[in-house]
Parts: structure tokens; C-alpha cells; sequence
């Protein structure tokens, strides 16, 4: 919200289009802005794509803009579901990052507005237009703003803009807004790096919190009431402001994830009732019928399906294999209507996945996808997709993808298993909760981030590392070993713990450290019995142990909170962290690995 002169080089519309280039590298699939002016009113533009194809409107007398790029979590990449959403008059636009998970029965209450899109977000334009329309509200947009806020479910920051209003209205709940104190212009942004251009002195908004921007300054209200919030400078540069202060993405999105998973789990936990809702259907009887559930994926999506077969034959009862893309085949013996091949891949769009999908759908099987990419290729050659709601994920190497695509996965095998019968409600509430105790204790194990950097050190300059679990820790124990190869260079491999000593001990020396998954889920007693038979041939060992154990012979222990069937997941993020301190005590390119890509989409 400005005061500038519409065409100094400084004119809202440009500094908005800046704001959302600024943002470009968090990934992003649509672009859109909303300006207004006191006479031109609202102009809104929005379309899919990049923010350079975007041509921002001219509206020379704007005084206030808002901007967004979307990351598509509900409908996919459209002109139509970009940002900004208006109401039915085109007089209010709002943009939204987050989730609104009640927006289905909020849309059903709105059955005579028209809607334009397949988003969560358009219900709150709609809902902020009956509410300044309302016979005991304000015709005001902040009081409506409040009173929208109290319907929403979810996690929100939303910016609303109103026609003949000189103000834009913010409030957040879960997602962050950050507000920038101009000396004649007030900016909003979900990061800082949107407008650190403009002014380095900043307010973070806190949950709850409502504020109104216009060229004058802030107002924030907290329960309706008008509070201070301090201002805080901002001293990082631009390329730091980018990562959130963090030296490298992976490093950021190694500590995203317990918000990630929380928006992986956001409205599809009913803990009480032991089901899920993930939205996906299936033909009647298809699930009772189910021979087999074959997922195929690559790389870190591989292990992530290894660890789901193993909760689809628990808590499904049905057989789970699990095949590496590249080499999968339907294969003899199987009945094609009763296999379910599901593809695990975060970026929806490696070929090799693809190339067992399409496998899969000539033998004439039921296929799925578990993704984090909404109009991904993969979804279009699927019969049915679960998102998994990461969020962006920058860094080569996956990291929060890995654990939202297992959470999404357990979630699939619950619904399974309660739709086939297999799974009592009693059984399915044990793991629900479990999977909602992980995001808080991801974040216990980010916590105990300096116990993994020191041991990070100590042994950083060893020969060679392995990884050893059994059960859901076999997966974990490949993904780490996996994990610090990527991006350390260093020679690392997981094992199944019993395999050890079928050949692997051969290469255990003193200067070969063991690390093992000793959690839940994992068998930890008998996979300490192999680790110790590491140790009596020299090798250290450090284990990822459950709160309240103990093995006092171990070198180096990190505790994971107690969360059942998923604490072999919450001790993959020490994993996480000890490569990420590897590699960077050895200054390695950590976010763009030598030879590595993204998304291989050849062969
Ligand atoms: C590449 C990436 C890996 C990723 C794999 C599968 O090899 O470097 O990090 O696990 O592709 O990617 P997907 O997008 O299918 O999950």
C-alpha cells in the first residue's frame, strides 16, 4: 500500500511484479496480482505460469497492490485457480497461502454464489462478501475480515483488498505474514525477501493476528483489540533472507518439516472416528478384492514405498511389494483388476516412474499416485492421486518430501485397511495418533540439532559409513546411507542389520562407523545385536534410540520421542541432519549435488 506516484519507476504495479520475482525461487506453478486505484477500482491479473509471462496491468492511479504465486495444493495449475480469488461482484480480491480444510462445507453454505475455481481459497472472497453484505455486520472490510476468520479451518495468510478501500487487510493463522514499515509505503509478504529492496524494518505477525496496511502505516488487532508488535531489522542479505536465514535449502527444508507434515496431515486425521479422509475413491468392492499393492519409485521415493509395503501388509492385510521403477514389469501370476500399482514420486514427473505407470495401466491394473506436484504428468495417467502437500522442496537431495510421502502413504494404508476390514478402529486411532504426534517430534529430534553437528564432526573424515535397521528401519537405514552419499561424496550404504554379517563385515574396520536405527518398529534389540557385531571389529556406532531405552555401549545415542510406527521416521531426520553436517563441514555444493538432478525425466 503506497502513496507513490503511480508511474515512478516505483509504481505498486512494479513493485508487486518484483515482489513475486523476488519470491520465484520458492517454486511455484501460477502467478497473479490485484491492484486498485481510487477511480480505476479493482484490476485483477492472473494466469499459469511464470511471473515473467504474467503482464502486470497498468493502473496508473493504484495506491495499493497485492501479488501471489501459487504452489498448487487443491485444483490444479489453471488461468482460473491462480491468485487472486474475487467474490461474485468483482469488488473484493484476496490471496491465500495455507490450507482451508472446511472449504467444502463452507462452499455448500455459499450454494447462490458462483464460483470460478477448484481452489480451498475462493470461498473466503465469497465469504467476506456476505459478511459485508450482512444485516448485523459493518460494511467494513476489516470487521469482515474478522468475522471470516473465525469460519475458516486450516492454516491461512490471506490479504484482502476491496474496491474504493485504501487498505489491504491480512490476517494469519499457521501461515507467516511478515510486514515491511516503509517510510512512505507499507508492504506484506509471506517472506522478507519480497520487499527487502523497500525497507529492512519489519513486524512479524503472530497467529491470530489481523493488521490493516495502508500508506500510513500498520494496525494490528489481536482478539478484535489493537496491539503493538515489535520491529524488528533485518540484517541478512538477500541470498541468506531467500533460505530464511539458513545457509542452504536442504537445511531449511530439513527444519520444515514438522509444518510440512502438519499440512500433510491438515483435515484428513479423524483420530477419534479411526479413519482418514484423503479424498480418493476406488470401484466399489476394488479394495475388498486387492491381491496385491505394488509400488513402484526411484531414489528417496523408493525407500519411502519400502517403508509404506511394510504398513500396507500391517495395516491393510494385503501383499505389498515394492519394485524400482526402471525395472518393474507386470509380471506373471498376478490378476491385473485385483493389483493396485501405486506410484510414490514427489516431482510426478521422473520417466522411469512414469514408464512403470504406463506399464501398469497396459497390463490393465488400478493405478495411483502419492505426489507432491499437482497437474503433474503423472496424475494424468493415474486413476486416482493422494498430494502430498510438502510444500516446494528445493534442495536436490529430498528431504521433507521423504517424510510427507510416508505420513500420506500410512494414511492410504488405514484407509485401506479400514475399508477391506482388516484394521479395527481401536488399531487405526493407535497409529492416527502416532501420525499426529510426528510433527512435534521431528521437531524435538531438529532440536537436538548440536549433538548431530559435534558427532557430524567427529567422524566426518571416516573410510566409509553404514546404515543398518531392521523393519521400518531398513528403509531409514538406506535412505540415510543414501542421503550422505548424495551430498558428502563420502562412500555410504544401508543394510538390512541381519545382512551384515552375510558379507558387509568384511569391510568394518575402526574407521567404518555404524549407525542404526534403534527405534520402535524397528526390532532394535536384534539390530543392536548386529551393530555390536560391528563393534567388536572396531567399528563406532551411533544409534537413533526410543526415549526411555538405553544401549550403554553405543558411541554416540540420539533419543526419538516415543511415536509408535512412525518413530523410525522422526529418527531418519538425525539421518537428515548428521549428512547435511557432513557434507558441510566438507563444503560441499549441498543443494546442487555434482551429477545429480531434481527431477530425471529420462531414461
Ligand atoms: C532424482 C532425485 C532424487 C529423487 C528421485 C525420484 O534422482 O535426485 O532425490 O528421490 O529423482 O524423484 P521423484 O520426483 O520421482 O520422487
Amino acid at each position: 500500500a503506497s502513496d507513490r506516484a503511480a508511474d515512478a519507476p516505483g509504481s505498486v504495479g512494479e513493485i508487486v511484479h518484483r515482489g513475486l520475482k523476488n519470491l520465484e525461487y520458492r517454486g511455484y506453478d501460477s502467478a497473479g496480482v490485484a491492484l486498485a486505484g481510487p477511480t480505476s477500482g479493482l484490476t485483477v491479473a492472473k494466469r499459469s505460469g511464470e511471473v515473467d509471462a504474467l503482464s502486470v496491468p497498468d493502473v496508473p492511479d493504484a495506491t495499493l497492490g497485492v501479488g501471489h504465486t501459487r504452489w498448487s495444493t487443491h485444483g490444479p495449475p489453471t488461468d482460473a485457480n491462480a491468485h487472486p480469488h474475487t467474490d461474485c461482484a468483482g469488488d473484493v480480491a484476496v490471496v491465500h497461502n495455507g490450507i482451508v480444510e472446511n472449504y467444502e462445507a463452507l462452499k455448500a453454505e455459499l450454494s447462490d454464489h458462483e464460483f470460478t475455481s477448484d481452489t480451498d481459497t475462493e470461498v473466503i472472497p465469497h465469504l467476506i462478501e456476505e459478511a459485508l453484505a450482512a444485516d448485523d455486520g459493518d460494511d467494513d472490510l476489516l470487521a469482515a475480515v474478522h468475522r471470516v476468520e473465525d469460519r475458516l479451518e486450516g492454516s491461512y495468510a490471506i490479504c484482502a483488498v476491496r474496491e474504493g478501500d485504501d487498505r489491504i487487510v491480512v490476517a494469519r493463522r499457521g501461515s507467516p505474514i511478515v510486514l515491511g514499515r516503509g517510510e512512505d509505503a507499507s508492504f506484506v509478504a509471506s517472506d522478507v525477501t519480497a520487499f527487502l529492496e523497500h525497507t529492512r524494518d519489519v513486524t512479524y505477525l503472530e497467529d491470530g493476528d489481523v493488521a490493516a496496511l495502508s500508506p500510513d502505516g500498520v494496525e494490528i488487532f489481536a482478539d478484535g483489540e489493537p496491539v503493538e508488535r515489535t520491529i524488528e531489522t533485518v540484517t541478512w542479505e538477500a541470498d541468506a533472507a531467500e533460505k530464511g536465514g539458513y545457509e542452504h535449502y536442504m537445511r531449511k527444508e530439513i527444519h520444515e518439516q514438522p509444518s510440512a507434515l502438519r499440512q500433510t496431515l491438515a483435515g484428513r486425521l479423524d483420530v477419534d472416528g479411526g479413519d482418514v479422509d484423503l479424498d480418493v475413491s476406488f470401484p466399489p468392492g476394488f479394495l475388498a478384492d486387492l491381491e496385491e499393492i505394488r509400488i513402484v519409485a526411484c531414489g528417496t521415493s523408493y525407500y519411502a514405498g519400502r517403508y509404506a509395503a511394510q504398513l500396507f501388509e500391517e495395516l491393510a492385510g494385503v501383499r505389498a511389494t515394492v519394485e524400482i521403477a526402471s525395472e518393474y514389469e507386470f509380471g506373471a501370476g498376478r490378476t491385473p483388476d485385483r493389483t493396485l500399482v501405486v506410484a510414490v514420486t514427489q516431482s510426478g514427473e521422473t520417466a522411469d516412474t512414469l514408464g512403470a505407470i504406463r506399464r501398469a495401466n497396459a497390463a490393465g491394473a488400478r493405478t495411483f499416485a502419492v505426489t507432491n506436484t499437482l497437474g503433474s504428468t503423472v496424475t494424468r495417467e493415474v486413476d486416482g492421486t493422494a498430494f502430498i502437500r510438502a510444500g516446494p522442496e528445493i534442495g536436490v537431495a529430498a528431504t521433507k518430501t521423504f517424510a510427507s510421502q510416508v505420513a500420506t502413504l500410512a494414511m492410504l494404508a488405514v484407509a485401506v485397511g479400514r475399508d477391506r476390514g482388516a484394521l479395527s478402529a481401536a488399531d487405526a486411532r493407535s497409529v492416527l495418533k502416532d501420525l499426529q504426534g510426528l510433527p512435534g517430534a521431528v521437531q524435538q529430534v531438529l532440536d537436538e540439532e548440536n549433538q548431530v553437528r559435534e558427532a557430524a564432526r567427529e567422524y566426518q573424515d571416516s573410510e566409509a559409513f553404514f546404515f543398518v535397521g531392521r523393519a521400518l528401519g531398513v528403509p531409514v537405514a538406506l535412505e540415510g546411507a543414501l542421503k550422505l552419499k548424495e551430498i558428502s561424496y563420502d562412500h555410504a550404504e544401508g543394510f538390512a542389520a541381519g545382512e551384515l554379517k552375510h558379507g558387509p563385515l568384511a569391510l568394518v574396520t575402526p574407521d567404518t562407523p555404524v549407525l542404526a536405527v534403534l527405534t520402535e518398529g524397528a526390532r532394535a534389540d536384534e539390530t543392536m545385536n548386529n551393530v555390536t557385531e560391528a563393534q567388536t571389529r572396531g567399528a563406532p556406532a551411533l544409534g537413533c534410540v526410543s526415549a526411555g531405552e538405553e544401549y550403554d555401549t553405543l558411541d554416540v545415542s540420539f533419543d526419538v520421542p516415543d511415536v509408535g510406527i512412525v518413530e523410525p521416521l522422526a529418527a531418519n531426520v538425525y539421518l537428515q541432519l548428521f549428512a547435511y553436517h557432513v557434507a558441510n563441514e566438507k563444503g560441499r555444493a549441498i543443494d546442487k549435488p555434482r551429477n545429480l538432478a531434481k527431477s530425471v525425466t529420462v531414461e
